[in-house]
């Protein structure tokens, strides 16, 4: 039998462990409301407006468009499975400047909810995206995106 004092470490140790995977799930889930007043809480979207986040191409393939796509936003022609909306999403919807930690807890939230089964993301992975399109200003149209979904 250890000491408690040991016991106690350890358990220390585990629930610091334990505890960040945790609350990144809970950060997607929780920073999803700021995209579900328009793709809306199922991801089905809404019909010639919003489009689904559910099935779609942009989101359960590589990462990388809809990374660019949360930090930058996105304008023109978009088809997503198979309809093609004409819209605009500003960066991140409403303008404001997500971190690399909650795009990636946003985006592994949507790539595992609604029926999509796809990798998660990680905040490294923003990070080098925000790096090689830093200095970047304007929304993305789809034909830019294309090479990294
Ligand atoms: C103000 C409304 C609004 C908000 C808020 C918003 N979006 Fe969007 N989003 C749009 C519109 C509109 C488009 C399509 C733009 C176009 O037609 O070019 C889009 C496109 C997308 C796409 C690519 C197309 C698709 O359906 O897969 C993704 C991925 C996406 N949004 C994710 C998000 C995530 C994640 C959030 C929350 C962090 C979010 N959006 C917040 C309006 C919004």
């Amino acid at each position: 039998m250890r000491p408690p004092l040991l016991r106690a470490l350890a358990a220390t140790a585990f629930a610091a462990v334990a505890l960040p995977a945790v609350l990144v799930a809970q950060d997607g889930a929780a920073l999803y409301a700021r995209c579900a007043a328009c793709h809306q809480a199922n991801g089905t979207g809404v019909p010639g407006a919003f489009p689904p986040l559910a099935g779609s191409e942009w989101v359960v393939g590589k990462p990388d468009a809809a990374i660019r796509i949360l930090l930058h936003g996105v304008q023109g022609a978009l088809t997503v499975k198979g309809v093609t909306y004409n819209q605009s999403m500003p960066a991140y919807g409403t303008g404001q400047i997500m971190t690399d930690a909650e795009v990636a807890a946003v985006l592994t939230y949507v790539r595992t909810s609604f029926g999509n089964k796809a990798s998660a993301v990680t905040a490294a992975q923003v990070a080098g995206v925000r790096a090689a399109t830093k200095g970047r200003k304007a929304q993305w149209m789809e034909a830019e995106l294309k090479p990294f979904r």
